[in-house]
């Protein structure tokens, strides 16, 4: 019977190509590749390959090596160091296994890759046991197992908390079952689609797309860790934030004068509460009008350095949307160099947001994307502000949806909004970062951005939009960020408090105290929402509030040691429990889903506010320790443990490392000096790589870094920090061991020497 749908054929002939094979089929063409041992790409696409694209991978070199190892009857068997590819020729079904045979993913024998129209989609079987986690900024459980999910940035304002699709596209999720794991990265800007086993049968999952090529890469390393490594070694990894970035950001849609800010600053050094960052929503510009600052800041330059001796820096909101209005110098200039988005007739899209009708840069060109950039020197870095934020970015427009036949690009590379929308976010953030970057003179950047596609983390954090001041948003917002952090992004965040709405006091104070253990720490709220600086809680939560922002600051030297390992190996700072626990069952439990390692060793404990007791699970085989009260409890079993309002559960594993710094009001302040190394006692050797740099350039780039491996050996009771490496003199000149679970509270301060140093616990 003659079927609706098409699938891939059989295979007719087989040529070696870089980096593995191309197979001719009946209806279409394939072609599997190496780009390491443990990554592999297929791409199978009806059309001869004529070119190669990527919005997230810069390099699409398939520099790997896929060797021809059998032929068995029809079927095709390669192989890499650590692979193992099956090509069934009859039709075409590709299952790849690791090295000891054991099957990681296979094609679904009768689907394989299918079309519909131009929508196409890959059919997998789907394993009894198997859960999947990743997909970026998506709602629902972190084991997506049984979901479906649609990516189409969106703005979705108050969106619900079950909500889909959000602001971002990050089409790569982990698989993990029987006693294997593998990942796959669909390649493919569409609007796309991922089925994990929702609404169809037990046997199989899927992914696709509207239109293009599935193409799609499968990372088969035998661990979490390895899979995020070699996801990000293609798409990227976080370059160093700027150490200010780290310190608190209060925000508010609504501030909009220069003495209002410079008020709000001096308010947190009066009330001793410690900040970092003022951020400046759209009312600083004239008529929502970027690249200009609207006459209630007469003295941008002169408000700037009030705001630096008070220690702070700024961050200004940048939307795309660039106003259409005759002599506004954004405008005519975007008009004169091509640079806007276009109707099939080549006239420039017109979409209404903030300032009322726009136009919008074609971020696709390079051209554009330059010219965006350089737009940032005179308004903002001359005065200098070091920190963008980009938002309405999926683009958004009131109606929310562009026509998908709007224009990007110039001739061979000409695409429509149909394939750009999921990459926009992307390529905006893309042309901040490099754009103020070179700028600012080889000093870091703070971006952050709503929408995003994979690989976003080369160029910017990423919070979670317009969510509500409810408990329940609080909560997803940690599925959200452990989701984000899997999926290779670790600068992220939420807005704090909640966007829209007034949180209860203790709302806001629990939010704010799980907050440190955002990277982003950021409180932000909707014009049409009480003001929500953290001094109008009333007296008690007021010193409440002062604890945790100091305790944030206390945490930085862990942060951005972990900030270091994101940057190095693509590990996230927020690691969901299946990330180091990948085969126990209870870390996929709903219960315990919103959990997570911050950095190496710490446990937090999401919980709501009103909450008082709080069921947690404490994974593992060794002893775990309350990090308000060193309480020791045994690993791999669940507790009802305390949460009040003052005291959110933070764990410390045994044998953890932690360094931590004095109490300082921001991070241009040095404290006392002394780097605090909190040992919590264990059985087990341990390790911790901790690092500093100057925080604020590319210098580390040339070791110009303090970098040293710090070992905790509890049979000889010592802990060794081993020789610095780099070029960088540590901000401490002493050292101090705070000890836990030992008879000893600590160790008496000394000089912290560059030489191996060996401290006898
Ligand atoms: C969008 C952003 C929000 C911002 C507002 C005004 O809703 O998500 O954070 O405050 O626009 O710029």
């Amino acid at each position: 019977m003659n079927r609706l749908s098409e699938q891939a054929g059989n295979v007719t002939k087989e040529t070696a190509i870089q980096g593995g094979v191309e197979l001719n089929l009946t209806n279409c063409f394939a072609r599997i590749t190496a780009y390491n041992a443990t990554t592999l790409r297929v791409r199978v696409s009806k059309t001869a390959f004529s070119s190669d694209h990527s919005f997230a991978i810069d390099n699409l070199n398939a520099s790997g090596k896929l060797q021809v190892a059998k032929q068995e009857g029809t079927d095709k068997i390669y192989q890499t160091d650590s692979l193992i590819v099956k090509v069934k020729t009859h039709p075409f079904r590709v299952s790849v296994y690791n090295r000891n045979n054991e099957l990681l993913c296979a094609d679904e024998s009768d689907l394989g890759v299918s079309w519909f129209g131009n929508q196409v989609s890959c059919y997998k079987q789907l394993h009894a046991d198997e859960k999947f986690l990743g997909l970026g900024e998506k709602t629902g459980n972190i084991n997506r197992r049984g979901s479906f999910y649609q990516n189409w940035n969106s703005d979705v304002p108050a969106y619900a908390s079950n909500a889909d699709p959000l602001y971002a596209t990050i089409p790569f999720f982990i698989g993990i079952h029987d006693s294997v794991t593998y990942g796959i990265f669909f390649d493919n800007t569409h609007k796309s689609y991922f089925n994990f086993g929702g609404g169809a049968d037990e046997e199989l999952f899927h992914f696709g797309a509207d239109d293009g090529e599935m193409n799609y890469y499968v990372f088969g390393g035998s661990t979490v860790a390895k899979i995020i490594k070699d996801y990000t070694n293609l798409t990227g990894r976080t370059p160093m934030p700027p150490l200010w970035s780290l310190g608190f950001q209060q925000s508010r849609w609504g501030y909009d004068n220069q003495e209002q800010l410079l008020s709000i600053a001096k308010t947190f050094r009066e009330k001793k509460l410690p900040a970092d960052v003022i951020v400046s929503d759209i009312n600083y510009m004239d008529n929502y009008k970027v690249f200009t600052w609207s006459n209630k800041y007469p003295d941008v330059k002169g408000m700037l350095v009030q705001m630096k001796q008070l220690g702070f820096d700024i961050v200004t909101i940048i939307d795309p949307g660039i106003k259409v209005e005759k002599g506004y110098k954004a405008y005519e200039d975007g008009l004169i160099g091509n640079h806007f988005a276009k109707y099939p007739s080549g006239k420039p899209y017109i979409g209404h947001v903030w300032p009322g009708r726009c136009h919008f840069p074609d971020f696709t060109k390079e051209s554009t994307r330059l010219w965006w950039g350089a737009n940032f020197k005179q308004p903002y870095i001359d005065n200098g502000v070091k920190g963008f934020w980009n938002d309405m970015n999926e683009p958004a427009a009131w109606g929310r949806e562009f026509p998908n036949l709007i224009e990007f690009g110039e001739g061979k590379e000409r695409q429509t909004l149909f394939s750009v929308k999921n990459a926009y976010g992307l390529l905006m953030a893309k042309a901040t970062y490099e754009g103020t970057k070179l700028g600012m003179n080889g000093h870091r950047p703070f971006v952050l951005t709503r929408a995003s596609y994979s690989g976003i983390q080369k160029y910017s954090a990423q919070w979670t939009g317009d969510n509500a001041s409810t408990d329940d948003h609080m909560l997803l917002g940690f599925r959200l960020l452990n989701s984000m952090g899997l999926s290779g992004i670790p600068y992220i965040g939420m807005d704090i408090g909640g966007f829209i709405g007034n949180p209860s006091p203790e709302l806001f104070v629990r939010w704010l105290s799980l907050g440190v253990y955002t990277p982003l720490f950021r409180n932000h709220t909707c014009i049409n929402y009480n003001y929500r600086e953290p001094w109008l809680f009333g007296e008690s939560n007021t010193i409440k509030i002062k604890a945790i922002l100091e305790h944030r600051y206390q945490l930085l030297p862990h942060l951005y040691s972990a900030f270091y390992q994101a940057h190095k190996t693509g590990l996230p700072i927020n690691r969901m429990l299946p990330i180091d626990y990948t085969f126990d069952d209870n870390a996929y439990d709903p219960k315990y889903q919103h959990q997570f390692l911050f950095g190496d060793g710490m446990m937090v404990c999401p919980v709501a506010s009103s909450q008082s007791i709080t069921e947690v699970y404490l994974p593992g085989t060794t002893d775990w320790y309350r990090l308000s009260n060193d309480k020791v409890y045994a690993g791999g079993s669940n507790y009802f443990v305390e949460s009040p309002l003052e005291d959110v559960p933070v764990f410390v594993k045994s044998g953890a490392i932690v360094p931590m710094q004095s109490i300082v009001q921001n991070t241009k302040e040095t404290g006392d000096g002394i780097l605090y190394l909190h040992v919590y006692k264990g059985s087990l050797q341990n390790s911790y790589t901790y690092y500093e740099d100057d925080g604020e350039t590319y210098n580390y780039e040339k070791a110009v870094f303090y970098k040293r491996l710090i070992v905790y050996n509890p049979l000889k009771g010592i802990v060794t920090l081993k020789a610095k490496e780099g070029s960088y003199s540590s901000k401490f000149q002493k050292i101090k061991l705070v000890l836990h679970g030992f008879d000893k509270k600590e160790i008496v301060s000394q000089d912290l020497f560059d030489s191996e140093m060996n401290i006898k616990l």
